[in-house]
């Protein structure tokens, strides 16, 4: 197949071009190269912006001819409805990457694809940081519209961990048990958010990247969440495969598990201050790290062992440049005082 990735260089899109072409596609990427290209050849790079009032805009996908267009870059949906008006004459479907933040709140444990999502209060509002869902949703009806539903394809992740995540979210955890010295002065008591056996979801962007691959060779249409299955891994799960990671390097940390009603008390910001704990008593998100992706697993979504994403994670913090990470997480002087009042 001959593809266009609207982005395709920072994380997700970067591990979709690889699995396209590893399967043998022809790969276009459009972006405004900013990121480098981290290919030598290959890849054919259109420049051009998302956003059709910032020249050049979208004139570089005028003369193309695509069996699909993958858009990973998409955030406000008339730059979407922009893209997808422009390719549906060049492109065979389109393929969204939306996110499960779409879904409107209170989101539901267990829920499939068939909940509400969220709905802007200003139409007009194009601001990506307060109303990221929304916006999300938004754009997916841009798609649909412009595709038609039998050339729309929707995924909404959760998570996306791996290499290349900059977010500094999985990462945090994947330093902080087999890496420490990468946050500086960490004693070793590790704080985790109790209790283990809370269901906790993400995704390796390489698993996600391979089945959108498959999705769009199989020409699936449709919305489908992407994540691991609701329940599949705890943040017991989790710690260890962290402590087995650690100890291969020689470590041996110290989980210490926190109460979520301490941790509140002081002060530390969920899903930042200690990336995946969203309170139990949350009433909007606590369902957030348990939604449904059974449609997703029967469309052929498979995933890698928890021990090979926090390996291979491991071994990318290890090689990048760490300067200016985890700015947002529990400081050292934060944790030690949460494992002295415990
Ligand atoms: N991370 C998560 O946990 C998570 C969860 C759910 C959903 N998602 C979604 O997953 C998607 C993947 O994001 P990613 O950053 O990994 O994708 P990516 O395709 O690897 O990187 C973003 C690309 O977009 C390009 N770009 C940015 N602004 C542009 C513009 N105005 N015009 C043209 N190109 C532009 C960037 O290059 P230049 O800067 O050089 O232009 C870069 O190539 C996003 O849609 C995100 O909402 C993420």
């Amino acid at each position: 197949m001959n593809l266009i990735v609207l982005g395709g260089t920072r994380f997700l899109g970067r591990h979709f071009v690889e699995a396209a072409l590893a399967r043998g596609h022809a790969v276009t990427i459009f972006t405004r190269g900013r990121i480098a290209v981290p290919w030598m050849g290959g890849v054919r790079h259109l420049v051009g912006d998302r956003d059709p009032a910032t020249a050049p805009g979208l004139a570089a996908l005028a003369d193309g001819s695509w069996d699909a267009a993958i858009d990973c870059s998409g955030y406000v949906p008339r730059c979407v409805r922009a893209s997808a008006q422009m390719l549906a004459g060049h492109a065979g479907r389109y393929l969204f990457v939306s996110s499960m933040s779409a879904y409107a709140e209170p989101v539901v444990a267990r829920s499939d694809e068939s909940e509400p999502v969220a709905t802007l209060d200003d139409p007009a509002s194009e601001d990506v940081t307060a109303h990221y869902g929304a916006l999300k949703a938004a754009c997916e009806r841009e798609v649909v519209a412009a595709f038609g539903a039998e050339r729309a394809t929707i995924i909404r992740p959760g998570l996306i961990v791996g290499p290349h995540d900059s977010t500094d979210r999985f990462g945090y955890w994947v330093a902080r048990f087999a890496a420490p010295a990468l946050l500086g002065d960490r004693g070793e008591e590790i704080v985790v958010p109790a209790p283990p056996e809370r269901p906790i979801q993400f995704i390796d962007a390489r698993d996600l990247a391979v089945w959108m691959v498959v999705l769009v060779e199989r020409r699936m249409a449709g919305v489908y969440n992407a994540c691991s299955e609701a329940g599949q891994w705890t943040m017991g799960d989790l710690v260890d495969a962290l402590m087995d990671s650690a100890q291969r390097r020689g470590r041996v940390p110290r989980p210490v598990w926190i109460d979520e009603a301490a941790l509140l008390a002081a002060g530390v910001a969920p899903w930042t201050g200690l990336p995946l704990w969203i309170p139990g008593n949350d009433p909007a998100m606590a369902g957030f790290l348990e939604i449904g992706c059974r449609r997703a697993h029967r469309a052929g979504l498979a995933l890698r062992p928890l021990a090979a994403t926090v390996a291979d994670t491991l071994q990318w913090l290890l090689a990048r440049d760490n300067a200016g990470a985890w700015q947002k997480a529990l400081t050292a002087r934060e944790e030690r005082s949460l494992v002295a009042g415990r």
